[in-house]
């Protein structure tokens, strides 16, 4: 197999982490015979440092002739002015309107072994596995109007919440096939009870659970969404939600695994092109002290195998050896609880390592 694979490594520890991902992927590339070439594009903050925007057109150019992107991470406290004209996060928003990425996959699994590092009981984590599937390119992060405006000698600012029907239905759809191959079961979230953007979304998730009748589908608001998630999270399969509240719940989620450094994101179209990337932030307080976990990127990278290159084994590959490179007590700063740790690069390494003897 060959494929292009565009790098983005963006801000903060995102040049360490994607750089720790690449040597991995060119340890399973030889391992497996295939031949990956990668290129390497600005987005973020950097790419505001070096162009004046924080998504330059080479770099849309440059995924869009790709297979594959993988993604660092963007934004810092050098960029972080709300006022300001340009921010590293529209470059991460914008990337996912120019590719069309519409659903975002974020899976929320235990490894073994650090039951201790979440902050739920272990009673309460027993059984945990779930993904959240979160409509992206959508919702109120994109719907006009949205400004900043001056309105009776008052400061205002507005946004807007917008679904149709059609936006709705790709990713509820999406969510039952994403059930279908694990639980069987959707939480389709929103807030019906006051939003009529939720009052559609609920009727159309309603329609696709009737044409879908093998997958158990049940409404929850995303309110009371957010207590099941630490009171009873082992009751859900697959959440699907809009953007936002999407955004709110997979980092809620996130947490009951004890690491942000965990934990990989998909960000996927109609086509197989995608954009993977861990689904913590640039961690600017760690940035170049080569001390990131680079595990969420790494399986970020298996996502990538899977859904863009079609490469089932070489992915099972990845997330057997990071289980069992946790399994053998090596461990990131974010994990050691003070103890002996390995760095970013070393972390990569032992990854390496036990693909080569794999
Ligand atoms: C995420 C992030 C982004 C979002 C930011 C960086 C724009 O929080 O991917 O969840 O809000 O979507
Ligand atoms: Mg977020």
């Amino acid at each position: 197999m060959k494929a292009k694979i565009t790098l983005l490594p963006g801000d903060g520890i995102g040049p360490e982490i994607v750089d720790a991902t690449r040597q991995v992927l060119e340890a399973i590339a030889s391992r497996s015979g295939h031949t990956f070439t990668f290129s390497t594009h600005l987005i973020g903050g950097i790419a505001i440092d070096e162009t004046g925007v924080p998504l330059p057109d080479d770099t849309i150019v440059g995924c869009r002739s790709a297979d594959a992107v993988l993604l660092g991470a963007v934004g810092g406290p050098k960029w972080d002015d709300p006022n300001a004209r340009v921010r590293p996060e529209q470059g991460l928003l914008g990337m996912r309107k120019a590719l069309k990425l519409f659903a975002n996959v974020r899976p929320v699994k235990l490894f073994r072994g650090l039951e201790a590092a979440s902050p739920l009981k272990a009673e309460r984590l027993r059984g945990v596995d779930l993904v959240f599937v979160r409509e992206l390119t959508g919702g109120i992060y994109f719907g006009q109007p949205k400004g900043k405006e001056t309105r009776n000698g008052l400061r205002t600012g507005f946004d807007t919440m917008v679904y149709d029907e059609q936006e709705i239905r790709r990713i509820v759809e999406l969510a039952f096939q994403v059930a279908r191959k694990r639980g069987g079961h959707v939480t389709s979230i929103d807030k019906a009870n006051v939003l009529a953007t939720m009052q559609v979304w609920r009727e159309i998730a309603t329609e696709v659970g009737r044409e879908n009748a093998d997958i158990r589908l049940d409404h929850q608001l995303v309110d009371s969404a957010a207590m099941r998630l630490v009171t009873d999270p082992s009751s859900f399969d697959v959440i699907v939600s809009g953007n936002m509240f999407g955004d709110i719940l997979s980092d809620e989620g996130a947490v009951l695994t004890g690491s942000l450094g965990l934990l990989p994101s998909a960000s996927l179209g109609e086509g197989t092109l995608g954009l993977y990337e861990p689904i913590h932030g640039s961690a600017p307080d760690i940035a170049g002290k080569g001390i990131a976990n680079p595990l969420g990127t790494i399986l970020s990278a298996a996502m990538l195998l899977r859904h863009s290159l079609n490469l089932d084994e070489d992915a099972k590959t990845i997330e057997d050896v990071v289980q069992k490179v946790l399994d053998s007590g090596l461990r990131t700063a974010d994990l050691s609880g003070g103890q002996r740790s390995l760095g970013t690069t070393e972390m990569a390494g032992a990854v390496v390592n036990a693909i080569e003897a794999a």
